[in-house]
């Protein structure tokens, strides 16, 4: 019990870098596609945590190893789809993304559950699933 004390005492020291850039690059997504303010709105509470430059960290983050799952899924999550740098991408790749947006949305891979359990306002209603998916065909359609 005691080793575990000053394990968990002791890890609190190695703090993650953050994910923070409050820069609106040029490559942003919404220089690449038009996205309506109700449809980022929703980006930005279900997805930016992960998928963007800029990270809110909730308290909990600060607990390590809770701060290092996090830092996981961000690096993670931005190798895969980054909104801040989504013009970076070729058209075909922005296109193949959004459409992988549709796809997990639907199947309810996204946002990831382990997340939603402490964000509760991540979780998307039929709503809010409806407006993603029906914004990210219709921006694929803009590019292709
Ligand atoms: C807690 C972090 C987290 C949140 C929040 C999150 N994602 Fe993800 N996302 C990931 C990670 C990590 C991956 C990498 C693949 C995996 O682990 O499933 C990923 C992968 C993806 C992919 C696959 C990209 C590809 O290469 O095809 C899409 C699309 C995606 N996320 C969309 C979303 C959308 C849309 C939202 C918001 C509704 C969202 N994600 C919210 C962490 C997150």
């Amino acid at each position: 019990m005691l080793v575990l004390l000053i394990l968990f005492t002791v890890i609190q020291f190695i703090q993650p870098a953050r994910n923070s850039s409050v820069l609106l690059l040029a490559a942003d997504i919404t220089k690449a596609v038009s996205v309506p303010d109700s449809v980022l709105l929703i980006l930005k509470i279900a997805c930016y945590d992960c998928h963007s430059n800029n990270t809110r960290y909730p308290l909990y983050t600060y607990l390590q190893p809770m701060g290092w799952m996090m830092a996981s899924h961000i690096s993670n999550g931005k190798a895969n789809l980054n909104f801040s740098e989504f013009g970076t991408y070729s058209k075909r790749k922005q296109a193949n993304k959004l459409r992988s947006i549709v796809t997990s949305i639907q199947e309810g891979s996204m946002p990831l559950s382990s997340y939603t359990m402490m964000h509760k306002d991540a979780r998307l209603n039929t709503q809010d699933k409806k407006k993603l998916t029906d914004w990210a065909l219709a921006a694929k359609d803009s590019i292709e």
